[in-house]
């Protein structure tokens, strides 16, 4: 008998989350390939994982056999839809078949329809930018969700528009690799009215669907918290990245800095909150940073900090993010939450620390439905290629071997007991044994 467990409410969900480009291989026909073959990119994504070439049973197998009751994985647009006015059934058809091989191994499906890729010609047309773009996204939401219908009814219509919006139009570092801030803003707005469409558009084929966004929540908590430069700059930045798209789906009001706009289209227009989390930002004003409307970022100066220093382990962060996320009143769905970490050193203490957060947050009511873990097995992280390592299962890229790491041993012991316990964390992290369960 373990000293202290701490057990999760019956039915809870718990998963990975994974991404089309990240794990098919060969998508050839999107803005990622050419993105990643004009140089952009630390490697390409190549193979990837193999799924489309089928390894992707061998992977469901893998998170079935350890107790993983869910998944949520991407469709590719540019597949299914690889020229404007083509269908490719037989896509469709490959997609049935996953999800159906989801179902089969008993596992609840999550389905996102844009996770940072789309089509070439949709980019030729003008990408986001376009007026046209909510329509043309609408239209391959509800092509979609009528042929997948029977395999899934949770829907997420975008991943992260705010990092997608930011990294290709701000940061320059997704593609088209703009950086022009009034340009991002339009993104923005077009990106609320295409959800705002594609909400539409599944309900219509699909009365029990549950749609919704994947929201990346990031604390931004000023650097020095005594000057109000800083105090301005971190709220001016968290009222963008954190509140614009959620407040948009809510009352149908995109607040950009200087004006409001109305999208009444898009009020009510979301059934659940998809929370993701990896860490929290502080802040500081900067003059230089115009581009970056004055915002440097970095981490605590003590952060515990992962293998290439991209993800800090800040687990209150993660509780805030959760309290942030209640007040729409909506369910919750943690969509994604992990760390890259090749030698999966700080992974298992991450892994129990932010599980607990999830856990604290439960027992106040909160309505949180399920945690999806990133990721399953290590994955292309678009511009940095296959340097960082977010798998519970290590990845040979030239062989495809995959390797259990210790993390998926103690995901496994959290999802097949629907628990926590303080001999899990004694076994798999001992160094922060002390925190989370004080004799
Ligand atoms: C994205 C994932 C990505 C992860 C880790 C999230 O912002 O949704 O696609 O792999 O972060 O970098």
């Amino acid at each position: 008998m373990a000293r202290a467990t701490i057990q999760f409410p019956r039915g809870f969900l718990w998963g990975n989350a994974t991404a089309a480009h990240q794990v098919e291989g060969n998508n050839t026909n999107n803005n990622w390939y050419a993105w990643e073959e004009a140089g952009h990119t630390e490697h390409k994504s190549g193979l990837a994982c193999d799924w489309w070439g089928g390894r992707w049973k061998e992977d469901f197998d893998r998170a079935a056999e350890t107790g993983q009751n869910a998944h949520r994985l991407s469709v590719e647009w540019s597949r299914i839809q690889p020229e404007k006015d083509r269908w490719d059934e037989g896509a469709l058809d490959r997609y049935r078949e996953m999800l159906r091989g989801l179902k089969e191994r008993n596992m609840t499906t999550m389905v996102t329809l844009h996770h940072f890729t789309e089509p070439l010609w949709f980019g030729e047309l003008g990408g986001w930018e376009s007026d046209e773009a909510a329509q043309l996204f609408a239209d391959f939401a509800h092509k979609t969700v009528s042929a997948l219908k029977e395999y899934a009814n949770l829907w997420v219509t975008i991943n992260e528009p705010n990092v997608y919006a930011y990294s290709g139009y701000s940061a320059g570092v997704f593609p088209p690799g703009k950086k022009d801030v009034m340009v991002a803003f339009n993104v923005m707005v077009n990106l609320v009215r295409g959800h705002a469409l594609a909400y539409k558009a599944i309900h219509e084929v699909q009365h029990e669907a549950r749609v919704g966004l994947a929201h990346q929540y990031r604390p931004m908590s000023p650097k020095n918290p005594k000057s109000p430069l800083d105090r301005w700059v971190a709220k001016t930045q968290s009222g963008i990245f954190n509140d614009l798209f959620p407040r948009a789906v809510t009352d149908g009001k995109v607040k950009l800095l200087w004006k409001t706009i109305n999208i009444p289209e898009a009020a009510g227009t979301q059934d659940f909150m998809g929370l993701n989390y990896y860490s929290r930002d502080f802040v500081n004003f900067d003059i230089k940073m115009a581009a970056e409307l004055f915002g440097f970022h970095s981490y605590a100066d003590d952060a515990d900090l992962s293998g290439t220093g991209f993800i800090s382990n800040d687990p209150e962060g993660f509780f805030e993010s959760l309290r942030w996320a209640q007040r729409f009143d909506k369910d919750i769905i943690i969509t994604e939450n992990g760390v890259e970490d090749a030698d999966d050193e700080m992974r298992p203490r991450y892994l129990a620390q932010h599980i607990e957060q999830v856990w604290r947050a439960v027992n106040f009511g909160w309505r949180i439905k399920g945690y999806f873990h990133w990721s399953l097995v290590d994955n292309f992280e678009w511009e940095r290629g296959w340097t960082q390592r977010f798998g519970l299962w290590e990845l040979d890229v030239e062989t495809q071997k995959r390797r259990k790491r210790k993390s998926a041993d103690f995901f496994e012991e959290i999802c097949k007991t629907n628990s926590l316990s303080s001999e899990m964390v004694k076994k798999y992290c001992p160094e922060v044994s002390d925190k989370l369960f004080p004799d």
